[in-house]
């Protein structure tokens, strides 16, 4: 366990540039949204203050009108595509134009629960969390149009699944043309076999040409954009945060964050169940913009987990972990290898991801599924011990 420990933190201390981290040197050479809020819970054990500051310098870049963005172009570097200016959004310190999962608002909870700094840690919760709550606003105004309680994506790389099988359909209705040459850098980092393909990207840079074409104006895209997903996952973690915000906002006296968070919780987390899929066991996304359900068994149904959904769901999703698992050497393949368009070594088309897992694992704990919750653990570690710290697959 130890030398787990100390290997994560040098990684940690070597992708640190002072204010933020990177989630990997050469691939990803910026700051992104998700992978920060989760390094903080890292840096959290070996510096405190640190991991305050990587979600402070997050929350500083974002938007008038709530959104945090998936990327903060802190500085120039031409090994990533695609880069400021494709993205085009005007910032000063540039930044991309789509968001990610939110899972700050959780994140910045766990941090105050095991804080040793009680001072710093009362001081940065009354500084984040009403731009945390800002930020579920917008998600709410501008993701979801009918108020349905739920959220919806506009892009895959919002939900961090980048080439999962649930866009496989939804992106046949995404077309192509028009898009300008480019050249991928994702590639040269990376084996091309792990990576999303030529014919994804192709339709990731037709989207983002749209939304630039539409001046990124939230509302604007919300309402053309052919890609409108209601992810499980993604929401999950959304009513996730929005729960723990509701607490650590009552807890600091910050009662009409408290009471809205409250309500943004629950609305969503009933909602939620309209996504539940019998044959499977699990969750599944919606397609808003073809208004039908996506029958793909992806991670996504079971990082449902993660919010406070009904203890019957909890027990089938546990039950679900175990069904897959036995399919498997380890715990959570990113797609049920029994489904259509399996790939074991294709980014979120099979390999194992760590996060994923430790979201799965402490909401299934939560709801009292200690024994599944304690699997996942166990084979985490042995995925790190055999595979290194990043996403893997030893079927
Ligand atoms: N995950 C996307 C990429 O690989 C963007 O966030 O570039």
């Amino acid at each position: 366990m130890q030398s787990y420990i100390q290997s994560a933190e040098e990684i940690l201390k070597k992708n640190d540039l002072g204010s933020y981290t990177v989630p990997t040197h050469g691939l990803y050479p910026f700051q992104w949204n998700w992978d920060s809020c989760l390094t903080a819970l890292g840096q959290f054990h070996f510096n405190e203050a640190r991991a305050w500051r990587e979600i402070e310098t997050l929350m500083a870049h974002q938007w008038d009108d709530g959104m945090v963005p998936h990327i903060i172009f802190h500085k120039e570097d031409d090994g990533y595509f695609p880069g400021p200016d494709v993205w085009a959004t005007g910032r000063k310190v540039p930044t991309s134009g789509i968001t990610q999962p939110a899972v700050a608002g959780f994140a910045v909870n766990r941090l105050y629960e095991r804080a040793k700094d009680k001072a710093l840690a009362g001081e940065m919760v009354r500084a984040l969390l009403p731009k945390i709550h800002k930020w579920h606003q917008w998600f709410f105004r501008c993701r979801d149009p009918q108020g349905t309680g739920l959220v919806a994506i506009i892009h895959p790389w919002e939900s961090g699944r980048d080439n999962s099988v649930d866009w496989d359909v939804p992106f046949s209705r995404v077309p192509t043309d028009g898009v300008l040459p480019f050249q991928r850098r994702d590639t040269q980092h990376a084996n091309p076999d792990h990576r999303p393909t030529q014919a994804q990207y192709e339709r990731y840079i037709w989207l983002v040409q749209l939304f630039r074409s539409l001046k990124w104006d939230n509302m604007a895209l919300r309402d053309n954009s052919p890609f409108r997903i209601v992810d499980p996952g993604f929401n999950a973690i959304l009513l996730r945060s929005c729960s723990d915000v509701a607490k650590l906002a009552a807890e600091v006296g910050l009662d009409d964050i408290a009471a809205e968070s409250r309500s943004f919780a629950q609305k969503g987390t009933l909602a939620m169940d309209a996504l539940w899929d019998d044959d499977f066991g699990q969750y599944i996304c919606f397609d808003r913009a073809a208004n039908e359900l996506i029958k793909s068994p992806s991670i996504s149904g079971i990082l449902a987990a993660f919010a406070d959904i009904p203890a019957g769901r909890s027990k089938a999703l546990a039950e679900r972990v175990m069904r897959l698992s036995s399919r498997c050497t380890y715990a959570v393949a990113s797609h049920d290898p029994a489904g259509e368009g399996f790939d074991a070594s294709r980014y979120w088309r099979g390999p194992v991801w760590l996060i994923v897992n430790y979201m799965i694992a402490d909401g299934l704990r939560r709801a009292g599924q200690t024994d599944v919750a304690e699997k996942i653990k166990h084979d985490s570690l042995e995925l790190i011990e055999k595979g290194g710290f990043r996403n893997t697959m030893i079927l």
